[in-house]
């Protein structure tokens, strides 16, 4: 009974020194953003040279093809080499589009909705379901959302979705179209597909025989340590499963360039490709070519932008690495926060004690460090749990990210304490 009260007692003492460690953090005024994954400006300065690469004779192709004028609707064959070097497919099964993978997902998608896919019997249509792996990236649920499309949430594991749940998911039911899935250093856990993984969605029986992986590879190259992890090419599995069309891929250069100034891609059987080149020859005449020459001069080759990688490595690694340590340091042990330190991508996913997800982002807002709404990870924006966060070290310089991540912890040990303190 006395431990209980000395527990008790010990549990209320540390809420009021984890109140003051915050109200004199908030005396300081922050103004730190850690909502979205951007480059920070040292990031952004590695790409300064794809400002000027471009030079008048490089405006033509090697068949003399004047890429300043209209055509080549799919993308101009260098970029296409480079972004399937990238992708791990052909030339032939690659579009090289626009500045926005996020485009090319939405219009997919749109237009299976409205017209139906390669080889699909009919559109969409109505009563389209989608399975999100939870926690995933809120644009992905954002285009469903819009679409109607009913989203159903599948547990997201270290390597990969649930698989026995998609299985079943998908065997079952015909309404089922398609499954989001962020293979390498996923968006935001960092999880890393596994083989066994690739394989089971690339053979797996699925009720809709139009059925459709979205297989954003967004983070491919987006290593923050020297691990240099592979994920089994998709299309080469679903190709050999018998599947050929399951898989559209896409990738893009945002946050390889300057976001919003790269180039994407979107990648497939030829089938896919055809079908989806149609579709986009009612909404555009052709991408930006001379961007898609300025990413081939700049890179020349896919080992340049491996190159190019090992620079932002360079630079976010240590930004990564201090997060890890900040909440180590004041939250380890502490039995309120679970988290992976991501071996690539963007994100950090930080799990806190159910209910306190939104009451930290509240807390921290009024602290002045703007983190990512709470929800924000899941379908509708609803945590059934309330209690995961996506913290993006990119932004801040280092400097702000160890004052950002202060007031995230201090925020983290109140909301917790209090939780705790009030069930006591
Ligand atoms: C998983 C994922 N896909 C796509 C994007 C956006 O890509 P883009 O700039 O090519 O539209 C992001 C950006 O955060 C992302 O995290």
């Amino acid at each position: 009974m006395s431990h209980e009260i000395d527990s008790d007692a010990s549990l209320k003492e540390a809420e009021d020194k984890a109140e003051h460690r915050l109200a004199a953090l908030r005396g300081r005024n922050f103004q730190i953003d850690m909502t979205r994954g951007k480059p920070g400006r040292e990031q952004l300065d590695l790409s300064n040279g794809i400002l000027t690469v471009l030079t008048p004779e490089d405006c033509f192709g090697a068949d003399g093809d004047d890429y300043r004028n209209y055509g080549f609707g799919t993308g101009i064959p260098e970029a296409k080499a480079l972004l399937g070097s990238y992708m791990g497919v052909r030339p032939e099964q690659v579009i090289a589009g626009g500045n926005s993978s996020l485009s090319l997902m939405h219009d997919t998608l749109v237009g299976a909705v409205l017209w139906g896919v390669a080889g699909g019997a009919a559109p969409w249509g109505e009563g389209t379901k989608f399975l999100c792996p939870i926690p995933g990236y809120d644009r992905h649920f954002a285009i469903c959302e819009r679409l109607n499309i009913e989203m159903i949430n599948v547990e997201m594991r270290d390597d990969g979705p649930d698989m026995d749940a998609v299985e079943a998911m998908v065997a079952e039911d015909p309404a089922i179209k398609g499954i989001w899935c962020v293979p390498k250093y996923s968006n935001p856990t960092g999880a890393i597909y596994s083989d066994a993984v690739v394989d089971r969605l690339a053979t797996m029986e699925s009720a809709a025989a139009d059925f459709r992986v979205f297989w954003d590879d967004a983070y491919t190259m987006h290593h923050l340590t020297d691990a240099r992890p592979k994920v089994k090419n998709i299309l080469e599995a679903c190709t050999a499963a018998g599947h050929p069309d399951r898989p559209y891929m896409f990738a893009s250069t945002s946050k390889i360039v300057h976001p919003g100034a790269g180039i994407a891609t979107l990648a497939g059987s030829e089938a896919n490709i055809a079908d989806l080149a149609h579709k986009m020859s009612f909404q555009t005449i052709g991408p930006d070519k001379l961007n898609q020459m300025r990413h081939v001069r700049f890179f020349g080759n896919v080992d340049g932008m491996a190159s190019h990688m090992e620079k932002h490595a360079a630079i976010i690694g240590p930004k990564f690495a201090a997060v890890d340590a900040a909440l180590s340091q004041n939250l380890g042990g502490k039995d309120m926060a679970t988290w992976k330190r991501p071996l690539g991508g963007y994100f950090f996913s930080v799990d806190l004690l159910d209910g306190c997800a939104a009451k930290v982002v509240r807390l921290a807002g009024e602290a002045g460090v703007t983190l990512t709404p709470a929800g924000a990870t899941f379908p509708y924006g609803r945590d059934p749990r309330d209690r995961n966060l996506r913290l993006a070290p990119t932004l801040p310089p280092i400097e702000e990210l160890r004052q950002a991540m202060a007031v995230f912890c201090a925020c983290v040990e109140v909301v917790s304490l209090r939780k705790l303190n009030s069930s006591a």
